[in-house]
């Protein structure tokens, strides 16, 4: 699998929630603003057109009708075409607004998700914005892995992870940690990322998520990884899991990536240096110092990446039980291993 594959658009991941549908779109698009009327007859022939401009793009367009204008594409095939639909205020210029926002996905190559603001992401519905990535499906496993993992702790060394302190480093728009705090109940949460603009779309997803519930058991953090923990590992504090989705594109791959990921997605979050190996490398170094005896280190990484992972946290010599762990397409996409007893 290539490094566009790898990065492929995450809009095959669709959480098809009709209910929630509404109040994203009062959320996003405002309530207040004039709304047009349209029929199914002009939304049928405007997704005819619109097709017509990139037929290959069918499931995109679909979304975008469904996030965007909140029509069901599946309905209009079959709804009278005289049925009157309001579209969101944002779209006060009708059906060319949304033109608009399809021309800027199929000629501009604008991740959809940018242009609506917001991405399905596990049940969640989050806040995304131009310079934070657009969490990715195969990302919603690592928080299943992590959850797995507490547990055989739990069971072999006879050590309870499900209650202590925790890193997501590199948090973008705290996905990892909205999941993980969802998943493990008891835990605290200290997410990092250097980036101001994630960590202002981390703070309103953490205040907006089930209505901020984990807000208060999740700290946001900015600086370069372990940096802004330094007082609290100075005070005593050692981590009971680190999980991580960092940078991990060979900078000479970000040329290949598709053109929606390298025009418009952050370099910060991509580029993990020459051999795409810069910031796990620093994760492996640092995470032994961070974590308790028995504490879980976690990180997603790239096709092709595992087995030089695994090998830089033998080499570091205080990590056992070292793992690799394939996502849903088959690729090895997550190490684990916990930290040595002694
Ligand atoms: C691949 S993105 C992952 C974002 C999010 N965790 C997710 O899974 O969707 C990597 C994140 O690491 C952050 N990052 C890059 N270099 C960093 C550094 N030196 N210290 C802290 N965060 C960093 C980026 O800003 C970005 O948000």
């Amino acid at each position: 699998m290539n490094a566009l594959n790898e990065m492929s658009a995450t809009i095959t991941h669709v959480i098809w929630d009709n209910k929630s549908l509404g109040l994203r779109l009062a959320r996003n698009f405002g309530c207040g603003m004039a709304k047009q009327v349209v029929t199914t007859q002009q939304l049928q022939d405007w997704r005819g057109e619109a097709l017509a401009l990139a037929p290959e793009l069918s499931v995109e367009l679909d979304w975008l009708l469904r996030e965007a204008a909140g029509v069901e594409p599946r309905i209009l095939s079959y709804a009278a075409g005289e049925r009157a639909w309001e579209l969101p205020g944002e779209l006060n210029g009708g059906l060319e607004s949304l033109t608009e926002l399809w021309r800027r996905h199929w000629q501009a190559h604008e991740p959809l998700q940018y242009l609506v603001g917001r991405s399905p992401w596990r049940r969640f519905d989050l806040k995304v914005a131009p310079g934070v990535l657009v969490p990715r499906p195969e990302t919603e496993l690592i928080v299943e892995i992590a959850a797995q993992r507490v547990g055989e702790v739990q069971e072999q060394l006879d050590i309870d992870l499900s209650q202590g302190t925790w890193a997501d480093l590199g948090t973008g728009t705290g996905a990892i940690s909205l999941g993980l705090a969802e998943l493990l109940p008891e835990i605290v949460i200290h997410a990092v990322d250097c980036s101001e603009v994630a960590l202002g779309v981390a703070a309103e997803n953490l205040r907006t998520v089930q209505d901020g519930a984990w807000q208060r058991r999740i700290q946001l953090h900015q600086g370069k990884w372990f940096e802004p923990l330094q007082p609290l590992f100075e005070s005593g504090l050692k981590l009971a899991g680190l999980v991580s989705n960092p940078p991990y594109i060979p900078t000479a791959m970000l040329n290949e990536l598709q053109p929606e990921v390298r025009l418009h997605e952050p370099s910060l979050a991509l580029d993990g240096g020459e051999d795409g190996l810069d910031c796990l490398r620093h994760l492996v170094n640092a995470g032994s110092q961070s974590l308790q005896p028995g504490g879980l280190w976690l990180v997603e990484l790239m096709a092709g990446q595992a087995k030089d992972v695994k090998a830089l946290l033998a080499v570091e010599g205080n990590y056992q039980s070292i793992t690799a762990h394939f996502d849903l397409c088959g690729i090895e996409r997550f190490v684990s291993a916990v930290r040595c007893n002694t």
